[in-house]
């Protein structure tokens, strides 16, 4: 009996062993749509996404997903929680399913290039969506799909300045360190308002793209600078909508005593215009999922691919919010 007894109780711990090692194994197709076996009459296609942490990422992963189950492509998804080491380890996994192609949004600019000639050598075709690397060896990858980011934030700094009549100070929330859109924006945004000489970033510091690190650092904005804030540049929405919250328990009126421009242009922009809280918001188109599919199909039937496609991008003030906002669609 009593060996019966701790017979039972080793099987159950086998049981919950393998139960947690197969947890681990499918984050590499986190969507649940397919296992590791290649299903030989599909196209079977790895995403490697960098989180969830704003609502623009989320509509590009259900824009990927969609188009993939509309085009009957076994996706494999991988969520990396905005690690690049996560991202590379999904890569790997890819490379050992032999995928027959590679979507990889990458969380930050550099050190692809290792795992990128492993999966170069297997001839897998590499396309990026929305944020770009910097390799020396431009052949690592297939295509970049993505929008030009400079201009993004050039076009957010020319909107502030005509808004500020190029006089006042601005705070700056900064996107992930090391991610092609805040290098880019940053850029993008200073080179707009170093024509105006009264305009001045007093603070500048990372959200990590994120609306509760928004509203933490821009409730550290307002301890130290109060009401020597005129406006915020916020590198997306998320962070956006989060220093508005900020604000507005700091007892200002977000949108009028402190004007707020941000990036991204999704739903909860729009509502926040709508509300009179958020002022402004550069589009970045984050429906990418067609393209990227249309990229690979081309590839795979032996057509040219672009080395670099860009998605147009529009400005978006209050005024229009509350006639555009039934049609957004993300
Ligand atoms: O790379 C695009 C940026 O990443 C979006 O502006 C932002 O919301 C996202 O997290």
């Amino acid at each position: 009996m009593l060996h019966y007894m701790k017979f039972l109780r080793l099987l159950s711990v086998f049981a919950l062993a393998i139960l947690c090692s197969c947890k681990k194994d499918s984050s590499a197709d986190a969507d649940g749509s397919s296992g590791s076996e290649k299903n030989p009459g599909k196209l079977t296609v790895g995403f490697s996404q960098i989180g969830a942490e704003s609502a623009w990422r989320t509509a590009e992963t259900q824009s990927v997903q969609d188009e993939a189950k509309k085009r009957g492509v076994d996706l494999r998804f991988s969520d990396a929680q905005q690690k690049q080491e996560n991202q590379i380890k999904a890569l790997r996994t890819f490379l050992a399913q032999g995928v027959d192609a590679i979507i990889l949004a990458p969380v930050v600019e550099n050190g692809w290039e290792p795992v990128l000639k492993e999966i170069k050598r297997a001839n897998i075709p590499v396309i990026l969506v929305d944020r770009g690397i910097k390799v020396s060896d431009e052949s690592l990858y297939t295509t970049l799909i993505a929008s030009d980011f400079v201009q993004e934030g050039r076009l957010a700094g020319e909107w502030l300045a005509k808004k500020l009549n190029g006089k006042g100070n601005i705070v700056e929330l900064q996107g992930t360190p090391g991610a092609a859109p805040a290098i880019d924006r940053k850029k993008g945004f200073g080179e707009a308002i170093v024509k105006n000489p009264g305009l001045k970033i007093i603070k500048s510091q990372t959200g990590d793209f994120t609306r509760s690190k928004g509203k933490e650092v821009m409730e550290a904005f307002l301890k130290a600078e109060g009401k020597n804030i005129n406006a915020v540049y916020a590198h997306n929405d998320d962070m956006a909508l989060g220093a508005i919250q900020a604000i507005e328990e700091a007892g200002l009126k977000s949108g009028t005593d402190v004007i707020v421009v941000s990036i991204d242009g999704v739903k909860g922009a729009f509502e926040a215009m709508v509300a009179g809280k958020l002022n402004c918001t550069v589009e970045c188109n984050p429906l990418l999922g067609p393209a990227a599919f249309d990229a690979i199909e081309a590839v795979k039937a032996g057509r040219p691919v672009p080395k670099k496609t860009i998605v147009k991008d529009e400005v978006f003030e209050q005024s229009v919010a509350k006639d555009v906002i039934g049609s957004r669609k993300y």
